[in-house]
C-alpha cells in the first residue's frame, strides 16, 4: 500500500468512526427534538447516515481496506459536547435551538472531511472513488441548509417570542427572578 492508499485509507476510516458516532448522537437528538420537523429533518438524516456509512465500506473495500476501530476524535468531542449541551436543558424550544447548534456543528465537521477526500481521490485519479464521496458531501451540505431553513422557519423563532414573551410578563409583575424563559435545568 503507498502512501497516498494509506492516507486516503485512514481518512475513510476515521469518517467510517464519525459516522457511526454521528449516528448514535442523532438517535438522541430525535429523543429529545420537540419540533416535529426538526425530528424528521433528523430522521431522514439518519437514515441517509446509513446509506453514508455503506459507502464508506465500499469506499475502504476499493482501495483494499476495512474499517478497523480507528476512532475518530473529533468527532467524540463534537458528540461530548452536544451531550453536555443537551443535559443543560429540558425538552422545549430552547433545547430544539441548541440541537440544530449542536447538529449544524457535526454536519460541517463532515462536510469539511468529505470535500477533502473527495478532492484527494480525484486527484490520485480515483474518479468513482471521488464520486461515491462527492454524493455523501452533497447530503452533508443539503442537511446542513435543511437544519438552517428549520432554524429560520420554526424553532428561532418559537424560542425567541417565548424568551420575549416571559421576560415580558416578568417586567410586567416586578418579579426579581429572572429566568429570561430559558428553561435551563435547575442544578
Ligand atoms: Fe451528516
Amino acid at each position: 500500500m503507498d502512501d497516498i492508499t494509506k492516507l486516503m485509507t485512514d481518512q475513510l476510516k476515521d469518517a467510517y468512526s464519525a459516522e457511526k458516532q454521528a449516528l448514535r448522537a442523532m438517535q438522541k437528538m430525535t429523543k429529545a427534538a420537540s419540533n416535529e420537523k426538526l425530528k424528521q429533518g433528523i430522521q431522514m438524516h439518519m437514515e441517509q447516515t446509513e446509506g453514508q456509512i455503506e459507502r464508506l465500506e465500499q469506499a475502504l473495500d476499493q482501495l483494499g481496506g476495512k474499517p478497523g476501530r480507528k476512532v475518530c476524535e473529533a468527532m467524540r468531542g463534537l458528540v461530548e459536547e452536544a451531550t453536555h449541551e443537551m443535559s443543560e436543558h429540558e425538552k422545549g424550544t430552547m433545547m430544539d435551538v441548541v440541537l440544530i447548534a449542536a447538529a449544524q456543528r457535526i454536519e460541517h465537521y463532515e462536510i469539511a472531511a468529505y470535500g477533502t477526500m473527495a478532492t484527494l481521490a480525484k486527484s490520485a485519479g480515483h474518479a468513482q472513488l471521488g464520486e461515491l464521496l462527492g454524493k455523501t458531501l452533497d447530503e452533508e451540505k443539503r442537511m446542513d441548509i435543511e437544519l438552517s431553513r428549520i432554524a429560520e422557519t420554526e424553532v428561532n423563532s418559537a424560542w425567541i417570542k417565548e424568551v420575549r414573551a416571559e421576560s415580558g410578563e416578568q417586567t410586567g409583575s416586578a418579579n426579581e427572578n429572572k429566568g429570561g424563559g430559558s428553561r435551563k435545568k435547575a442544578s
